[in-house]
């Protein structure tokens, strides 16, 4: 089995935001899959919906990964999303416990998040022509001044400083792994494990929406990515994203 993720790897001392990066380098340069574009210092990091993404220089993982990954539809776009959280997960759970993803693909420690993910897909005849895979993981920091919610890194929970480049290493061998089984239609390999780790799937939590507080049960999320929620009448919602809030 070739590995694909990390096959060639470009570091760059510093940038606005390294999914910008990649966009720009593909626009002017044949890149094989797998290359990974990685940021010392990522200064304008970006997050979902907008949200930035804070990293202090020289203490976490802030890359992109290039893929092509043709053989997903477009309407099968969150299967790529699904394998990529799965691998941020495979590797942490190498250094602890309690991982899991909050839907639709922050990866959490306990109650902190510890990774997010943004991918952004190019579509040619309904097929993902390209995808740029964003990753930020929080690893040796130990402040977080932003405003995003409950960040936290592997750091602050054990106490140990990791080695970024070795970290690097064992986490494209997850992803890749993930991938791989992507490329050969485990859909519901992947899937299953996706589900497994939902947070809070499962029991009765307290969620909002459009129509206010309600309690309900996360059961998975449907062939297009949409969370699945079980209300207290037995009615299942199905929600995209933002239309939930987690309370
Ligand atoms: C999120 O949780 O909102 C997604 C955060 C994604 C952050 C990563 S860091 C590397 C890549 N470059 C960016 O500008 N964003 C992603």
């Amino acid at each position: 089995m070739d590995k694909i993720i990390g096959s060639n790897i470009e570091r760059i001392r510093e940038i606005g935001s390294t999914n910008n990066y990649a966009a720009q380098q593909l626009l002017t340069k044949s890149l094989i899959e797998g290359t990974i574009f990685i940021a010392d210092s990522q200064v304008e990091g970006r997050g979902q919906v907008l949200n930035k993404w804070e990293s202090e220089p020289n203490k976490n993982l802030t890359f992109s990964i290039l893929l092509y990954p043709d053989f997903l539809e477009i309407n099968k776009q969150f299967e790529l999303s699904k394998a990529i959280s799965l691998g941020v997960c495979d590797f942490l759970k190498d250094i602890m416990g309690n991982t899991s993803i909050k839907w639709p693909n922050d990866i959490y420690i306990g109650k902190g998040k510890v990774a997010g993910i943004l991918i952004e897909n190019s579509v040619r005849i309904n097929k993902i022509s390209s995808s740029i895979v964003g990753i930020g993981l929080n690893v040796n920091q130990q402040f977080f001044t932003g405003d995003a919610p409950n960040p936290v890194s592997l750091s602050q929970i054990t106490g140990k400083v990791y080695d970024l480049e070795e970290s690097l290493y064992r986490l494209c061998l997850k992803i890749d792994a993930r991938y791989h089984q992507l490329r050969s239609g485990e859909f519901g390999k992947i899937d299953y494990d996706y589900t497994d780790l939902l947070y809070q799937q499962g029991y009765w939590s307290n969620y909002s929406d459009e129509n206010g507080d309600f309690e309900g049960k996360i059961l998975g999320v449907d062939f297009i990515g949409r969370l699945m929620v079980e209300t207290r009448t037995g009615k299942i919602k199905k929600f995209n994203y933002k239309e939930i809030v987690f309370k």
